[in-house]
């Protein structure tokens, strides 16, 4: 193999540092060095030895250690925000990790001479704002899913006793963290919450912070690439904070009403540090006269229980209180509500008494700017909409959301279902997507366990196929959120059609158009006998159907081992175009028949537990006005009368415990190219991208005010 004159450059520099020469690299050294020893070693190597040259370029980066143990509530610690504008580097060749002579992108730079070829730099000429995505930012990285670098400095005058954290709300998807020019921690998931121990690394005065996000997706990442309807917004996307701690401190803590009747709170403090062990911790809620203590494990773990007269948080009365946990060294303060929440046979019961869930689905997108929400302002402008829309509830799909949205929702009254991006297809099999998972319901219940609003745990959405690995996977995400959260938040996942569901609508569908008078066509007729003979059975089976109940029974075997069933169902869209494909008739009529049956469908699942219809809805383009006429697809009318006729449908199901029509806000997908309505958003809004009311958010709006006795 020639060696090119370049690489013979880089190899005298490696000469010039000496020792390094002879060492070949072992796994996860930084691969910066290694890049240095590759480069010296070929020039420097026996004739005719073998190299690798593939890895001189770009390519996969090994993982750093995991970041450290979760803290919870940021806001109520010492920190500084890290937020503003980032200086970046585009890498879509994956090389900043090693650079192409051994200069990684993470190293602070040296003075230069103006002789050093250093082809990358970290300047105000290229930044991106944190938190946000990069792909609305920068309409050259609106399609980008590859690697970008972000590089700020901070400063820092440590202090005896502290200890420093790096806080990160959100990076999708996956981040490498380098402080100083040390590799640090590698996080996976672009919703959770991570922090990173920098007391080492980090140093008085001018900090380098370089953070490495990897965007990209496949087959075992959570989500995947392909089979989820949302776009993949890559980047810093939630807050930044430097957090500052004493060297013992109290990471986690979780306080919430136990028992109704006694008024009895229990809790837990899990303090973190060389002096966890016997240490008093006092717990103080002055507004409710409490004022208690206990003391920490050999683990450094407090237990409490006591009782209190507290005001129960609900929808109509969001109580919450300033909790006080001091250690001695720190004193945390937390808003708190205090609720209960159990499922009681059908039942969905808040603070004891049955509750229906008016709600409505929604993704961590802001209605005030394109691109993620990921401030205050986000969070009450979209729950802001839920509450104008009359809702008590709201489902935060498919992934945790910005903390900001968890806590407006504990003010505004709004309970909530949170879930983990496991959505339809996932590496089921595959022990480390099974880890990531594992992963994601624990920092998940770790940053927003004391957060009243959040009713449910949900595992996944519209997981399949029906699989025992798939059933597996699922049950130890639900145990993993059982053992976590100590309150007992009943654990959910929304669930999806199944064949068998769809052959009763079939049979249905059959014997209706078999008498449907606007059916005339003679063959049609013949084949739709032909069907029901084959499907049904005799004229009086077919009788039956006709006039009988369509129910939908929920069979599937996750049902057993979740608390709450969520189920999507899509009666009036998705169903009919379905449907349609195998009935000798065509969508319209399809469609039309669909919307009359609705009225008989009656939910019911084999397991005797609730149902929450986790998503229905329609297609509108605000405005749109059809060229076939009023009431055609996309229309808002259309929409609207699929509202209606779900609405009625669902009220007549007793099984049916709450609802959260799909979706609150158009949002992006790049699922969706349909020319002139879609442009590559999900057009089931109830209200535009920018926050326009369709026709059928005032359907939902005046149902649920009916709904509330309003
Ligand atoms: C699914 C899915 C959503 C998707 C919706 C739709 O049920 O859960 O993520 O956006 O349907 O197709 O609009």
């Amino acid at each position: 193999m020639k060696i090119t004159g370049h690489c013979l450059l880089t190899a005298l520099l490696a000469l010039a540092s000496g020792p390094l020469l002879a060492a070949q690299p072992t796994p996860g050294e930084d691969a910066a060095a290694a890049q240095k020893a590759r480069v010296a070693s070929m020039l420097t190597g026996e004739e005719g030895e073998k190299h690798d040259v593939s890895e001189l370029f770009g390519g996969l980066v090994q993982d750093l250690p995991s970041p450290d143990p979760l803290m919870t509530n940021v806001d109520g610690r010492a920190h500084q925000t890290l937020n503003g504008a980032w200086n970046v580097v585009v890498d879509e060749h994956s090389m900043g990790a090693k650079g192409l002579f051994g200069t990684a992108y993470y190293t602070p730079p040296e003075p230069q001479t103006g002789m050093e070829l250093v082809e990358f730099s970290f300047d105000p000429r290229r930044q991106l704002e944190v938190p946000g995505d990069w792909n609305t930012q920068d309409e050259r990285l609106y399609r980008y899913r590859d690697i970008v670098w972000y590089q700020r400095d901070f400063d820092l005058q440590k202090a005896a006793g502290k200890r420093y954290y790096l806080h990160f709300d959100g990076v999708n998807y996956k981040a490498h963290v380098y402080l100083n020019g040390k590799p640090l921690a590698t996080h996976r998931g672009g919703y959770t919450a991570f922090n990173v121990d920098v007391t080492d690394a980090a140093k008085d005065g001018s900090n380098y912070l370089v953070v490495r996000v990897d965007a990209y997706l496949d087959d075992s990442t959570i989500p995947t690439k392909r089979t989820s309807d949302f776009f993949k917004y890559g980047g810093i996307i939630r807050d930044v904070d430097l957090v500052t701690v004493p060297a013992t401190y109290a990471r986690q803590y979780q306080f919430y009403l136990a028992d109704l009747a006694s008024g009895r709170v229990d809790g837990w403090v899990q303090l973190d540090g060389p002096q966890a062990a016997n240490r008093e911790i006092k717990v103080d809620i002055d507004e409710a006269g409490v004022h208690t203590s206990a003391r920490t494990d050999a683990n450094g773990r407090a237990t409490f229980s006591f009782t209190a007269k507290l005001d129960l948080w609900s929808p109509e009365h969001p109580r919450l209180y300033d909790v006080a946990v001091s250690d001695g060294d720190e004193q945390v303060v937390d808003r708190i509500g205090f609720r209960t929440i159990a499922i009681e046979g059908k039942q969905i019961l808040l603070n004891g008494k049955p509750v229906y869930l008016r709600g409505v689905a929604l993704h961590d997108e802001s209605i005030l700017k394109p691109g993620m929400a990921n401030d205050r302002a986000d969070a009450e402008a979209s729950l802001g909409l839920a509450r104008e829309l009359n809702a008590n509830y709201v489902r935060l799909a498919h992934y945790p959301h910005n903390e900001h949205t968890l806590r407006v929702a504990d003010e505004l009254g709004l309970m909530v279902w949170s879930e983990i991006p496991i959505v339809s297809l996932i590496d089921w099999a595959n022990p480390d997507t099974l880890q990531q998972a594992l992963g994601m319901v624990r920092d998940n219940i770790d940053r927003d366990r004391n957060r009243a609003s959040i009713v449910f745990w949900s595992v996944s959405n519209e997981s399949m196929p029906q699989s025992p690995e798939r059933l597996a996977f699922l049950t130890q995400l639900a145990e993993q959120a059982r053992s976590l959260d100590e309150s007992a938040r009943p654990i959910a996942s929304a669930l999806v059609g199944d064949p068998a569901e769809f052959k009763e609508i079939l049979k249905r569908l059959v014997a209706e158009l078999l008498f449907d008078p606007q059916v005339t066509d003679p063959k049609v007729k013949q084949q739709l006998a032909g069907m029901a003979k084959k499907m049904i059975g005799d004229d009086d089976a077919v009788q039956k159907v006709l006039h009988g109940e369509l129910e939908v029974m929920l069979r599937d075997p996750l049902g057993e081992v979740v608390d709450l069933i969520g189920y999507n169902e899509y009666f009036g869209w998705y169903y009919s175009a379905g449907l349609s494909r195998v009935l000798p008739v065509d969508e319209a009529t399809t469609r039309r028949t669909m919307l009359n049956i609705m009225k008989d469908v009656r939910f019911r699942n084999a397991f005797g537990k609730p149902i929450v219809i986790s998503e229905f809805g329609a297609g509108a383009k605000k405005g749109f006005v059809s060229e076939h006429g009023p009431g055609a697809i996309w229309s808002e009318e259309y929409q609207a009368k699929v509202y209606e006729k779900q609405l009625d449908m669902l009220g007549r199901s007793d099984f049916v415990q709450g609802i959260s029509p799909w979706v609150l806000k158009d949002f992006r997908s790049a699922m969706r190219p349909l020319n002139g309505i879609q442009e590559l958003y999900n057009r089931k809004g109830l209200v535009s991208e920018t926050g326009e009311r369709k026709q059928a958010f005032f359907v939902l709006r005046d149902f649920y005010a009916q709904k509330s006795g309003k």
